[in-house]
């Protein structure tokens, strides 16, 4: 056996994130997983071809006929996700809304029921507000606090239970384990986004979620340069969405996955960094006389907090933090227009700290932490609520 075959996957996430999926290229033994800038790939006989087709569309890992279905950059980081989501198989799409489509349709038919969760990210409340509905699939909202709510949801046509784990924006935590056992005491699918943790905070499918998916352009690829999107479970439910994904063309580009790649050795370092930081700015936001309530996994005062406490890891809370000021939209532009080190822009998981004053959600400010000093975060908001105060 050569040293290279050493499987990683019982050593534990660092080692994982780092070592899993990757090894030295056969061909040139280039340590680092090359970019795989080919569409297509030759081979030697028709025979040889025919055979390949016949066990690609069996879905047979490690073969490669057309980059749209499967690329050697974009599977070794299906491998690397695979190992630290726990999941028997994954598939790699071009950005965190293709995987949400991808594992969605692969689930739901015209007269199907799915039930979703009421705080979703907004092109997902679309997907249930206008494009299921208008494709005969049925959707219905509610709020997952009280999982009640989804027993009481369930319909005999109800195929699907989808919600944010950590929901966009407003950070409820969804109660996995026992909206699990409901989705499937009643044969349903049990599908997660995962994005506002990432599986160094928490892993869905160790508490009994189906499918996990990503908007991977956060926490996997975490420097804001490459879009991607990460769907995770079993292998029979990875066939069934790879079919849809390879019809519907949601593959990523392969630099786009060898981007992700890259990142994904560090995002237990940054992920760490970035919990540690949003812990620090949370408890320092709540000492503020300006501020009126502070949202925020790890503290407290947070309504889910010993639920977080029992399903995150290592003690981390991750990096998404809201703060909303006393006063209303002239307060939250004040402050926001202050500071000098968060852009204000969309988006989150990045090592920069991002900041998205939120108008349509009661002018909550949403903060996504970097891994900057957090005291240079602390003195910039010190500052700018100085000149907040002044005014
Ligand atoms: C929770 C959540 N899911 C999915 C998405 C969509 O991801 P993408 O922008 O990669 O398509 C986002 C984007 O912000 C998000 O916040």
């Amino acid at each position: 056996m050569s040293r290279y075959d050493t499987d990683y996957s019982k050593m534990r996430f660092a080692t994982r994130a780092i070592k899993s999926g990757e090894g030295p290229d056969p061909v040139t033994k280039a340590l680092n997983t090359p970019i795989y800038e080919t569409s297509t790939y030759g081979y030697e006989t028709a025979e040889q071809y025919d055979e390949m087709l016949a066990r690609g569309a069996k879905w047979e890992p490690d073969l490669y006929i057309y980059s749209r279905t499967t690329n050697p950059t974009t599977n070794a980081l299906e491998k690397k996700v695979m190992a630290l989501e726990g999941a028997e198989d994954a598939v790699i799409c071009s950005c965190g809304m293709a995987a949400i489509s991808n594992a969605l349709l692969s689930n739901l038919n015209a007269g199907d029921h799915v039930i979703c969760s009421d705080d979703t990210f907004m092109c997902t409340s679309s997907l249930f507000a206008d494009i299921l509905p208008a494709k005969g699939i049925e959707t219905c909202r509610v709020e997952v606090l009280n999982v009640e709510n989804i027993e009481k949801a369930m319909k005999p046509n109800t195929k699907v239970v989808y919600l944010e784990a950590l929901s966009n924006p407003q950070l409820k935590l969804a109660d996995l384990p026992a909206i699990a056992e409901i989705a499937h005491k009643h044969g349903c699918k049990f599908i997660v986004d995962n994005t506002f943790l990432s599986p160094v905070v928490m892993r869905p499918l160790k508490w009994g979620a189906d499918i996990v998916v990503h908007s991977g352009t956060k926490y996997y690829v975490g420097h804001g340069d490459a879009l991607c999107g990460i769907v995770a479970g079993s292998k029979k439910d990875i066939d069934r969405v790879r079919y849809y994904y390879d019809n519907f063309g949601s593959h990523i580009a392969p630099y786009d996955s060898w981007l992700a790649l890259r990142s994904v050795r560090t995002m237990p370092l940054r992920v760490r960094k970035q919990s540690e930081n949003a812990m620090a700015l949370a408890r320092w936001f709540e000492t503020r006389p300006e501020v009126d309530f502070v949202t925020y996994p790890g503290l407290e005062s947070h309504h889910q907090h010993e639920l977080a406490t029992r399903i995150f890891e290592d003690g981390l809370y991750g990096g998404m933090l809201c703060v909303h000021l006393k006063g209303g939209y002239e307060e939250m532009c004040r402050f926001a227009d202050a500071t000098r080190i968060p852009p204000i822009a969309t988006s989150l998981g990045d090592v920069v700290t991002l900041m998205f004053p939120k108008s349509a959600y009661n002018n909550l400010i949403r903060i996504s932490t970097g891994c900057e000093d957090v005291q240079d975060l602390i003195d910039d908001f010190t500052q700018a609520f100085d000149q907040y105060n002044r005014k």
